[in-house]
This record gives C-alpha cells, structure tokens and sequence, in this order.
C-alpha cells in the first residue's frame, strides 16, 4: 500500500492539465459491447478504475489496446456474458455492462457491486427499467442473472429517483432493442450527454423530448466509433478549490466551465478569484474565504462529488457553513479525519456544520473513498506541518498522476510505501 506526505504551507502556482473525466469514459467503455466493430477513444486517463473496466471487458472477450491516452476496444463476441464478484467488487461502475450485455447476448449474470463507504448504493432502479424493457431478473448467490427471449422491447419507464449509472444502463439496452421507449426522470449530467453522443455515433436514436424525458428508437445493429473523452469535471473542481485555498495563480488547463457553473457560483460566493482563459481558468489564491452554506443536488445542482472537497475549504473559512448532502447517506467519512487536523465539524444526519478555525495542523490520516481522499490532500497543504495520508489507492480510483500534478505546482508531496 503507498501513503503520501504533504508538507503544508506551499502556494500552488504554475499550470495544470485536466485528464479526461473518469465518469464519462466508463459508461463509453461498456458501451463498445453493443457492437462488433471497432471502438475508437481518445483522451482516456491513466486510472485504476480505467484498468478495471478493461480487465473486465477483456474477461467478457473485447480485444483492447491502450497506448497513452489512446484505447481501442472490439467485442467481436462476448465469450461468456458473466461478470465476475473479484472484478465488480473492486469498481461498482462495472455494474454498467449489465445494459449492454442483455440487449447484445439476451442474457447476462453479473455480481451484485456490493455497498460502499459512503453509501448502501442499491441498483434497483437499473433493474426495474430492464424489467420493463421484457428482462426476467432473478438475484442468486449474490449475481443479477437477467435473460430475455429473442430482444428487448421498447417501453415507457419513469425512474423514481435519479440515478446516473441507472440512467446509463437503461439507455444503452435500449438503444439496441426493438420498438421504442420513452425514459422519464433521467440523469443529466454531462458524462450522461456524452455517453448518448457516443451512442449517436454508433447509430442509436436518442432524442430529449422534454427536459429530463427521452424518447428511443431501438436499433437492430449497432456500429463503432471514435471519440475524445471531455475533461474531468470533477478533477477541475478539485484543482480550483485547492488553488482558491493554497494557490498564488493557476492556469487550470482543459476545464469546460459550462460544466461547473453550481461550483464557480458557489465559490464566488466564498470569495474565491478565477477569470476565464484561453481553454480554461486562471484561478487566483483568495484573499479571504467566507463561510457558505451548500446542498448537494443532481446536475446542474451542486455536485455530491465535490461536497468533501468544498468541506475541507470550509474548515478554514471565516464562520459557519452547513454542507448538507442529499444524494448518499454517508458522504461525511471525511469529516472524522478533518477534526484530526484540527478542523470544527459536528455531523448530524445528512448535515455537517462546519466552523471556521484559523488553521489546520498536518496529521495522519486515512482515506476512506475516492473524494474523501482529494478532500484529505487539500487540506493537508493548507495545514501547518507534515499530513501521511494513507490507503492513497482510493485517490488513485480516479486521479491521474495528483501527486505529479501537484509538485508541478510547486506542493511539497510525495508517495512512500506503507
Ligand atoms: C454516479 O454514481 C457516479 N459514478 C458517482 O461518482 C456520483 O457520486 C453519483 O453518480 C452521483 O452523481 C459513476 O458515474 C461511475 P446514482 P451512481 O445512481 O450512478 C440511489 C465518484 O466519486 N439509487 O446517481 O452509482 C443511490 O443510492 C463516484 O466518481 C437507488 O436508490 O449514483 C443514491 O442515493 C462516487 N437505486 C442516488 O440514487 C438505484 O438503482 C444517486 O445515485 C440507483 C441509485
């Protein structure tokens, strides 16, 4: 296991490139099962999450190469349309080839992805709009075992509550089904668009009929694509909140502000100083940072996937916040490993309130989930003295090279074994 050293107190200043967004190339990568032909991405980043999907593709039959940032995928067949416990375990996006399996092979047994640490995470909308789409689902010893005779058929499904991978899943088996279906309360964040761009490529009919409605028409056959990834939101989010806490100046390269509008607001509101450059943002340290109350939504709301984050600036914020989270009921794992550092946090429920201290003191700590773990590194570099943080491969789930970014920026952070 590696854990990483920061020293705190350095102001971050230089440039940064965002990769390409984790939570976009996923639902792309299992979406190269609905067809034979070559699959084409570009853009894609170096993340353990990444390796997974492609050992679990590889496993289902795809032939995948990946030079640099270049992956190219072809499903000529599946083997076995089976996804195995030890690979889902590790990476619950893999629940996304459930869709595509069903509608290419009529058949499909995938693990149930188990919970998480900041969450019970169910997937029973996902199986609900199979079921409605003429997929029989049974769960036996732990697997989905979904089977339709013949092709799926279109339908009208309402999702009771929002779900992005649920979203994603049900479009693709949609896509390649007969007939058409019409899918209500959907998902909207921009990986959601993206993954339906890619599907136009492969000649899917998507259309939004309404906001948050949209109406497919299912395609006997499916072809391949080409396609450059967009950067990571979430990622960008990540470097601008560091660079409002600890940064000088930092051009943040690669960023599609279009996509962040909640969060810049947010910050702005917070004091923070950014200014819009040529392919992305100039982010300036800022001055001071006001305390600033926040509610998680689904997009275009506040990202939940940013909500530890923003928490770490709040700790040195002048007053009081309450960062509520809507989306996961336990998203606050963080908080704990804060208070370590010196930070003011009373959770009750599904709110933190946060009050500002003058400054935090470098502590070990523990990383408990991917955003966690970002959220532990910038406050450590806000913090007086020297954080280790250990089980560094949450962050590695779905941050390329941070380490490396960081000390471009002139942080003082390094890995070491543990
Ligand atoms: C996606 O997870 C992201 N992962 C998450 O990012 C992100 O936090 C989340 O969306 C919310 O934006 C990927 O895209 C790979 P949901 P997902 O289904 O799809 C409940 C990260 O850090 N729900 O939108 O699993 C669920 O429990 C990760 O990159 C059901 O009840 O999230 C949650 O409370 C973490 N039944 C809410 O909906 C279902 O069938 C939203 O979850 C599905 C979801």
């Amino acid at each position: 296991m590696e854990a990483l050293i920061v020293e705190g107190g350095v102001r971050l200043k230089g440039t940064v490139r965002i990769s390409g967004a984790k939570n976009a190339v996923l639902p792309i990568m299992a979406a190269t099962l609905l067809t034979d032909e070559e699959c084409i991405i570009e853009n894609v980043p170096n993340l353990r999450d990444v390796a997974t999907m492609t050992q679990l593709l590889s496993f289902l039959g795809a032939d995948i190469s990946w030079e640099e940032d270049v992956m190219r995928i072809r499903v000529k067949d599946v083997k076995e349309p089976f996804a195995p416990y030890d690979l889902v375990r590790t990476m619950r996006a893999s629940v996304l080839v459930l869709g595509p399996l069903i509608a290419r092979c009529g058949f499909a047994k995938v693990s149930m992805p188990g919970g998480c640490a900041i969450g019970e995470r169910p997937i029973n909308l996902h199986l609900r709009g199979f079921e409605t789409l003429g997929a029989v689902i049974d769960i036996d010893s732990g697997y989905v075992i979904a089977k339709v005779e013949g092709k799926l058929t279109g339908n009208r499904y309402v999702f009771e509550k929002v779900t992005v991978t649920g979203t994603e899943n049900v479009i693709m088996a949609a896509s390649l089904s007969e007939g058409e279906t019409v899918l209500v309360n959907v998902a909207e964040e921009p990986e959601v668009v993206e993954l339906i761009d890619v599907l136009r490529k492969m000649g899917a009919e998507i259309e939004e009929i309404e906001p948050r409605v949209l109406r497919i028409s299912g395609k006997e056959k499916l072809g391949g694509f080409r396609h450059r990834v967009m950067p990571d939101r979430i990622e960008a989010a990540t470097f601008i909140i560091a660079s409002t806490m600890v940064g000088e100046c930092v051009d943040i390269i690669d960023v599609r502000c279009e996509h962040l509008e909640a969060v810049l607001e947010k910050l702005k509101e917070c004091g923070a100083r950014f200014e819009s450059i040529d392919r992305g943002l100039k982010v300036y340290g800022a001055e001071k940072i006001l305390a600033r109350d926040v509610e998680t939504a689904p997009y275009p709301g506040f990202p939940t996937d940013v909500q530890a984050q923003y928490m770490a600036m709040m700790t040195i914020a002048e007053g009081v916040s309450i960062i509520t989270e809507t989306i996961f009921e336990k998203r606050f794992m963080h908080a704990a490993e804060l208070r370590r550092m010196g930070a003011d946090i009373v959770v009750e429920g599904q709110r933190a309130i946060v009050k500002g201290v003058k400054e935090l003191k470098g502590a070990p700590l523990m990383a408990s989930d991917l955003r966690a773990s970002a959220s532990l590194v910038i406050a450590a570099l806000a913090a007086r003295g020297v954080s280790k943080i250990s089980r560094l491969y949450h962050l590695d789930r779905g941050y390329e090279k941070f380490d490396e970014k960081l000390r471009s920026l002139g942080a003082r952070v390094w890995r070491v074994k543990e």
